[in-house]
């Protein structure tokens, strides 16, 4: 029988991407600890998860309010953001057998140096290690690292080709058994099965030999989340393992169609490549009391989050606006970051929207596609949109932590287990095995341009 993948949705910050989570009465505060990362990974592990990944931006959402700081500062509107991969490691020392994974931008990491370093992760955790692939969002980030602006939608994605064929040419650098370290031969890897790379890209380009072999499960499995047509293509051609947030049952179930297809098109195998949406369950023991704790987050919320937080995906400052003044055409176009957001907002308003049906739309800063009840409801839920092909998984986000995990892994996963779509126990030892992907094929990417 299929089974579902469930993924932890993480943050190395003071919230979850519910800004608000902070405030929660049972949140923890000690994020910038690593006993706090591992009593995450932890209880992911007892609910059988088979991954957990961490998000990442280069900057806090302060475009919004002309760049100054403060509102968001005072607020926390995810002002703490860590290092992912240092935050995954903490993570993999305290786990395992839960697959983890950190964001890195293309647009702001050298190829050479992003794929030595996932791969030395791998290599640490077992063959556990998953990267997102992310192109960046706005000109917060450009600016932290040392550019004016943010590079424009669809190039950034032209270049994130490029990178990807570095990194995976540098994974790509040592056969599986290069290594040899025989003491007593003095050969230590055979130089037949180690080569170099040269590679001149339109905007990218690497030569040299790679400095790390092949890890227990051959190189990290590769994440994308993109969801404009440019970046579905990306994802279609570059990602084992995709995140989406699908908006209902109906879109899902034609996004997901058409994603497998065009997985299909690239020469790759579409039942091999996961397509896991966004959830964030509010469980308890029955529904009464799930809808008692969604009372308690939504009165944390503050405007503010909202804001900053739409300012932050679109690259706009939403405080230059009224509440209900509407958005002009050149405004509009002015967006970038993440696109589909803005033209999903102008298509369910059918006119140019105002900042208030921007709130609205997309409920940036509240618990977005909430799903409150108790197990029944719950796992009748995700029993559905997994059955019926909307998505193969779910990507599990906190309204606050450890607690979100800690209810879903008493109430939900026992539930899930009991209907036979969930694993009662990993099958592997490495990511890939428990995601059931094959042995990654040295170029198994150079036929799907
Ligand atoms: C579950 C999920 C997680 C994401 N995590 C990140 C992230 O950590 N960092 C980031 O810059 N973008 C992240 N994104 C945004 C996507 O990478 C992408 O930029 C966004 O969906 C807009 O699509 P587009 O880039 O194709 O326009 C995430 C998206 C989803 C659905």
């Amino acid at each position: 029988m299929r089974q579902m993948v469930l993924v932890g949705f993480l943050q190395a910050q003071n919230c979850t991407t519910l800004a608000s989570a902070w405030r929660h009465p049972e949140s923890r505060t000690d994020f910038t600890t690593a006993a706090y990362y591992q009593r995450i990974g932890q209880v992911l592990e007892e609910g059988k998860f088979q991954l957990g990944f961490f998000d990442d931006r280069l900057a806090m959402p302060d475009i919004y309010d002309g760049g100054n700081p403060g509102q968001v500062v005072a607020n926390g509107v995810r002002v703490v953001k860590m290092d992912p991969v240092a935050t995954l490691l903490a993570m993999g020392f305290g786990t395992r057998r839960l697959g983890i994974g950190a964001t890195a931008s293309t647009t702001y990491y050298e190829p050479f140096d992003v794929a030595r370093r996932f791969q030395t992760v791998d290599h640490m955790l077992g063959g556990r290690a998953a990267w997102n692939v992310v192109t960046s969002v706005n000109d917060g980030e450009a600016q932290n690292m040392g550019r004016e602006e943010h590079l424009a939608h669809d190039p950034r994605y032209d270049r994130a080709d490029e990178f990807m064929e570095i990194v995976l040419g540098c994974w790509d650098g040592w056969e599986d058994d290069a290594l040899v370290v025989d003491k007593q031969s003095g050969l230590f890897a055979d130089p037949d099965k180690v080569h170099r790379m040269e590679y001149r890209g339109k905007y990218l380009s690497s030569r040299g030999t790679f400095t790390v072999p092949r890890s227990p499960q051959g190189h990290p499995v590769i994440i994308q989340a993109g969801s404009s047509d440019r970046g579905v293509r990306f994802s279609e051609r570059w990602a084992e393992t995709v995140f989406v947030g699908y908006p209902d049952f109906e879109e899902g179930k034609r996004r997901y169609a058409a994603f497998k297809e065009g997985v299909a098109r690239h020469g790759r195998d579409p039942d091999l490549v996961t397509v896991n949406t966004i959830a964030y369950p509010v469980a308890a023991e029955t529904k009464a009391e799930a809808e008692d704790k969604m009372a308690v987050i939504e009165r944390g919320y503050r405007e503010v989050d909202g804001l900053s937080l739409l300012s932050e995906a679109l690259n706009f400052d939403f405080a230059r606006k009224g509440m209900d003044e509407a958005f002009s055409d050149e405004e509009l176009d002015g967006m970038s970051g993440m696109q589909a957001m803005r033209d999903r907002v102008m298509r369910v308003i059918g006119r140019n929207p105002t900042v208030r049906d921007f709130l609205n739309v997309t409920r940036r800063g509240r618990p977005r596609e909430a799903i409150v009840g108790g197990p029944k409801e719950i796992a009748d839920r995700m029993e559905k949109w997994f059955v019926e092909r909307a998505c193969d998984g779910y990507v599990v986000g906190g309204t606050h932590t450890p607690g979100t995990f800690e209810d879903f892994v008493k109430f939900v996963v026992p539930e899930l287990q009991r209907r036979g779509i969930f694993q009662k126990d990993y099958k592997g030892a490495t990511l890939r095995e428990n995601l059931g992907l094959p042995w990654p094929q040295r170029g198994w990417w150079q036929a799907q341009a």
